[in-house]
């Protein structure tokens, strides 16, 4: 393994990683993030984008089978997809998205059965405790600051409460090659992690129990529990 599956974006880092020659580009991924769903937004759920995501949920949801949970948390909720299966299970819902468009989107889906904020990742409007499980599905990737958003999902979730995370995945050298491709793109994107970067970014921001529960050759998804 090389070194660069050991190393992971501490926040300085993370601000401009794509290095001294980038700082402003890096400065614009949220807007390009936005800009992005916001425009896919209507069509997202007929959207080839939105197809690596649907295939996500029914491994998040086998994931998070293990644990009884009355309230959930998607962040980076997009259009509502995820949160909709969740429905009639007596379990409170939440969810939160950069893109107002997203927003309108899964509020129309949803109606009242979830509370659906535009937010940021990196700064959650919900108290401390507020949740049993966080989830969030091919989003991770697109945070500039994923120590700040893993710290932000730890603060929402109660004592022994759990995440499962799904992203974006490709195994080594393609990954790198991703990574690198990422700098020039335009639709927001920032990185794509190892397995041992995810399970060291979760380890510093508190969790515990850190496990990939699944791992495909383009998707991975990790569990994690919080016992403090
Ligand atoms: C590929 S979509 C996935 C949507 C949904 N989770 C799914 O699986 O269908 C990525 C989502 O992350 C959202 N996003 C990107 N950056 C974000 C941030 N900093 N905070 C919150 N949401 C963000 C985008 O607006 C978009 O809705």
């Amino acid at each position: 393994m090389l070194a660069e599956d050991f190393t992971y974006p501490v926040d300085e880092r993370a601000e401009t990683p794509h290095g001294l020659n980038f700082p402003q580009r890096m400065h614009d991924r949220k807007t390009e993030s936005k800009e992005t769903f916001d425009r896919l937004a209507p069509r997202y759920d007929r959207h080839f984008y939105g197809s690596h995501g649907r295939r996500q949920y029914q491994r998040v949801i086998a994931a998070s089978s293990a644990w009884h949970f009355a309230s959930v948390l998607d962040v980076g909720c997009g259009t509502g997809n995820l949160l909709s299966l969740f429905r009639g299970r007596n379990i409170t819902l939440a969810g939160s998205d950069l893109s107002p468009g997203m927003v309108a989107e899964a509020v129309r889906r949803l109606g009242g059965d979830a509370d659906v904020r535009v937010a940021d990742s990196e700064s959650l409007p919900w108290d401390a405790g507020s949740f049993d499980l966080v989830v969030s599905t091919d989003s991770f990737h697109h945070y500039p600051r994923p120590l700040q958003a893993l710290s932000e999902m730890r603060r929402v979730l109660r004592r022994n409460g759990h995440l499962v995370l799904a992203d974006v995945w490709a195994p080594f050298p393609i990954r790198q090659l991703g990574n690198l491709a990422a700098r020039f793109g335009r639709d927001g994107d920032v990185r794509v992690y190892s397995d041992m970067e995810l399970t060291l970014m979760m380890r510093e921001t508190g969790f515990e129990e850190i496990k990939r529960v699944a791992n495909t050759f383009s998707a991975i998804v990790m569990a994690a529990a919080v016992h403090k």
